[in-house]
């Protein structure tokens, strides 16, 4: 396996990629030391001809009655907590943001619209509306819905709720626009805010476009309308979740893009989910620390030829 590396280099290079996301851990900011979950397989050596931390991985099992785990969730039931849930719009940056279009209401039949859906990847270089735009992010992410979660300090607190599922009403996950083609929006990098339904422009230096971002064989990317990027924020809910916050995460972003997918397809736009992106570059370019908030995935938004 090692001559075989040294002769092939570019297998190291697609293991390296392959290996991107193993990082993602809530210990990586506060610790040299990496939890086994951290290490998932861990890095290939070539000296032992394996795979680093696997072994480790595979006898090592999270007990559902692991002390940590109890004291996270059951911490998430006090006052201060339930509190700063039911009041995460104050979170959100009003001055300076962009308000968006209400939402086109779809009226395509679901089971239509769902076995429609395929990958399209022959972009036009059409533009999209901002109407589009807001009908997307507010299918993947847009509130409507509430849930009382009154305290003794305030009676009348709710959580948001929204329309893709998470674990303990947390959203971990956001969404980041990088718009090219959008009419009546300068190309830029977003930051969507459900609960005020605006988009916040990111304060990037760094150039969006996203043939810098990512590489693919497959799309022309200059004729993209608009991507969205999936951050996830590991501490919003690993707090209270512990290892199991990133795996929670993930289904929510599987929830969050098919609503993307149903929508997009709905408005006749095609769209691809790109698993080839840069990590590291997205990440600086929109001020990610890729230690506590990671790039999880990326979705290119258009229309096709006519
Ligand atoms: C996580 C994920 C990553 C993907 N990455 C890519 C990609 O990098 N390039 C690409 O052309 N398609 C990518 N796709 C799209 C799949 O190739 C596509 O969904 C699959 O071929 C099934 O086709 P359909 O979506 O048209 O039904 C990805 C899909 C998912 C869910």
């Amino acid at each position: 396996m090692s001559d075989h590396l040294s002769r092939n280099s570019h297998v190291a290079t697609v293991a390296a990629f392959g290996q991107q996301h193993t990082s993602v851990s809530m210990y990586s900011a506060t610790t040299v030391v990496r939890a086994p979950e951290s290490v998932v397989r861990g890095r290939w050596n070539p000296a032992v001809d394996g795979f680093v931390g696997e072994d480790l991985l595979l006898n090592h099992r999270r007990s559902g009655r692991d002390l940590g785990m109890q004291l996270g969730v059951s911490r998430f039931y006090g006052h201060d907590a339930v509190l700063s849930s039911a009041h995460s719009d104050l979170q959100e940056r009003l001055d300076g943001a962009i308000a968006l279009p209400a939402h086109r209401r779809l009226r395509s039949g679901l089971t239509a619209t769902v076995a429609a859906r395929r990958s399209g990847r022959q972009f036009s270089g059409k533009p999209a509306s901002v109407e589009e735009l807001a009908t997307v992010l507010w299918h993947a992410q847009g509130v409507s819905g509430s849930l009382p979660v009154p305290t003794a300090q305030d009676g009348d607190a709710a959580v948001a709720l929204r329309n893709a599922p998470s674990g303990g009403g947390l959203y971990p996950v956001r969404l980041a626009v990088l718009a090219q083609h959008v009419r009546g929006m300068a190309p830029g990098a977003y930051e969507y805010q459900p609960h005020s339904h605006t988009l916040f422009p990111y304060q990037t230096v760094r150039p969006v476009e996203l043939s810098r971002q990512l590489w693919t064989a497959d799309v022309e990317l200059d004729k993209v309308a608009f991507a969205l990027v999936y951050v996830y924020d590991l501490y919003v809910n690993s707090q209270k979740y512990g290892d199991s916050g990133l795996v929670f995460a993930l289904i929510e972003v599987g929830g969050i893009s098919q609503n993307v997918h149903l929508a997009r397809t709905s408005l006749g736009m095609i769209g691809c989910d790109q698993g080839g992106y840069d990590k590291q570059t997205l990440e600086k370019t929109l001020g990610c620390d890729g230690t506590s908030r990671h790039v999880v995935h990326l979705t290119l938004l258009g229309h096709g030829e006519a």
